[in-house]
């Protein structure tokens, strides 16, 4: 059947380019000829610009859809536990009561870094931000698990560094929490889930037990669930293209680290909470409703909006019913900080400005209060998104390996400096 073509007239030269059309979504113009006809396309923020072919997970903004190697989230979030995902992510298929058996294994054993990681940390000032700590913590793992006897091109390589990342990830995430507490570090234990570990991580010490709470634990692994993967965001593309010149892995996930940091990005969960410490009260909200339409003030509603969704983001919509459960479980409903993100989630929604933006509350609004809920300091809900979407990178950073296509990632530009002149006499 011919292949379905969009011309393009340039100059009257008229330029034929073929159609892609993927499993699921709407189609794209192939342009990677174009270079040859001296012409370029310009997308400033990849809005309607495909890097990749991938089939790990599906996004449809329009219909707030979401789906890891076909499955809903919706579905996923209800029946899987988090390594399910990872294993799924990673491999196409959740994996059966061997594969599993076997994965958690594999996960545990890797959990402890490097004894002389350990020193890494100390580099740091105590109150250096730990998502500072992490990129560089996470960057040093290039020099601890991937010398030159490893190889990326290597299947078996590439699925030991990925599960080294998974394991590990969480493990040097609360030891930044510990090490800015000046607490020492708490190992992680054989006999407990993913989630409990990194929780037991996180707030106990040699000489303090912490009591896991099933209530926490349930709703912390349903936030690893929903922040896991979220196919070509910022700090995943990021990953891709660190990934795409055959760097070592562990500065890929750094570098989706660095990324993910950012207030526009992953960073929006701690800006959220931070943005209702600054709001107050109730009575305050109308004043930053007006700052966030007003074009003039750089104040946006933090946890609001999202480049894909342009209706209601599906994880928001469990983070949100996982918000209302764990306030009543903990008795938190009448917390002042619940109640004011609450009022003006409801304030935002009504408003006809967010209304025709169709900006709505992305799942970063719901995790920050969920977190500060299950008492995760503000400075570690981005930690804990990074933990959550390593999975996710790892994932992508081995289909891109494993596509023969992949080439290095090297977008143009639109030059707009000074013409071609000579230097002075000086
Ligand atoms: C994540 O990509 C992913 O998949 C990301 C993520 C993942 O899982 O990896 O889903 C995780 O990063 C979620 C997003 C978290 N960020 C925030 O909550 C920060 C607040 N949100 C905004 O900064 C913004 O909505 C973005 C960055 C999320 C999206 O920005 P876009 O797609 O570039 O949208 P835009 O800036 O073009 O906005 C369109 C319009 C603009 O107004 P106009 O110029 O058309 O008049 O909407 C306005 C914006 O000013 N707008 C907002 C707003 N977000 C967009 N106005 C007020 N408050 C906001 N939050």
């Amino acid at each position: 059947m011919a292949k379905i073509k969009a011309k393009l007239i340039i100059q009257g030269k008229e330029i034929e380019l073929p159609i892609v059309q993927g499993s699921m979504g709407y189609p794209a113009i192939d342009v990677s000829s174009l270079h040859s006809n001296t012409i370029k396309t310009f997308d400033p923020g990849f809005s309607s610009t495909a890097e990749c072919s991938s089939s790990i997970t599906f996004v449809d903004g329009g219909k707030g859809e979401l789906l890891h190697r076909g499955h809903p989230i919706e579905q996923l979030a209800e029946k899987c536990e988090y390594l399910d995902i990872a294993y799924l992510l990673f491999n196409g298929e959740l994996p059966n009561s061997r594969e599993k058996t076997g994965y958690i294994k594999s996960i545990k054993e890797h959990s402890l870094p490097h004894d002389q990681l350990n020193n890494i940390f100390r580099g740091f000032r105590r109150d250096a931000h730990p998502m500072a700590v992490m990129v560089g913590v996470v960057g040093s793992m290039s020099a601890f698990y991937f010398d030159e006897n490893m190889k990326v091109n290597n299947q078996n390589h590439r699925k030991l560094s990925a599960q080294r990342l998974i394991a590990k990830v969480p493990t040097i995430a609360a030891w930044s929490y510990a090490y800015s507490q000046g607490r020492p570090f708490v190992y992680p234990k054989d006999e407990l889930s993913y989630s409990e570990n990194f929780l037991n991580m996180m707030f106990s010490t040699p000489n303090t037990k912490y009591l896991q709470n099933p209530v926490i634990s349930k709703a912390f692994e349903k936030i690893l669930i929903l922040h896991a993967d979220h196919e070509q965001n910022a700090s995943t593309s990021t990953v891709r293209l660190v990934g795409s010149s055959g760097a070592n892995p562990f500065a890929c996930v750094a570098a989706g680290i660095a990324s993910l940091w950012g207030p526009a990005h992953g960073g929006a969960n701690e800006a959220t909470l931070k943005m209702l410490g600054e709001i107050r009260n109730e009575g305050r909200i109308n004043e930053y409703i007006k700052r966030a339409k007003d074009k003039t003030d750089s104040f946006r509603l933090m946890g609001f909006g999202h480049r894909i969704y342009k209706n209601k983001d599906p994880r928001a919509i469990i983070m949100k019913a996982t918000c209302h459960e764990v306030l009543d479980e903990l008795g938190l409903r009448n917390d002042p900080i619940f109640k004011l993100a609450l009022k003006l989630e409801k304030i935002a929604l009504e408003d006809e400005y967010f209304v025709k933006k169709k900006l709505y509350p992305n799942v970063d609004f719901y995790s920050g209060i969920v977190m500060k809920a299950l008492g995760i300091p503000n400075s570690m809900f981005t930690a804990v998104f990074a933990l959550a979407r390593t999975a996710g990178w790892v994932a992508h950073w081995n289909e891109m390996i494993l596509n023969e296509n992949s080439k290095i990632g090297r977008p143009r530009q639109i030059y707009t400096g000074k013409l071609r002149r000579d230097v002075p006499n000086l």
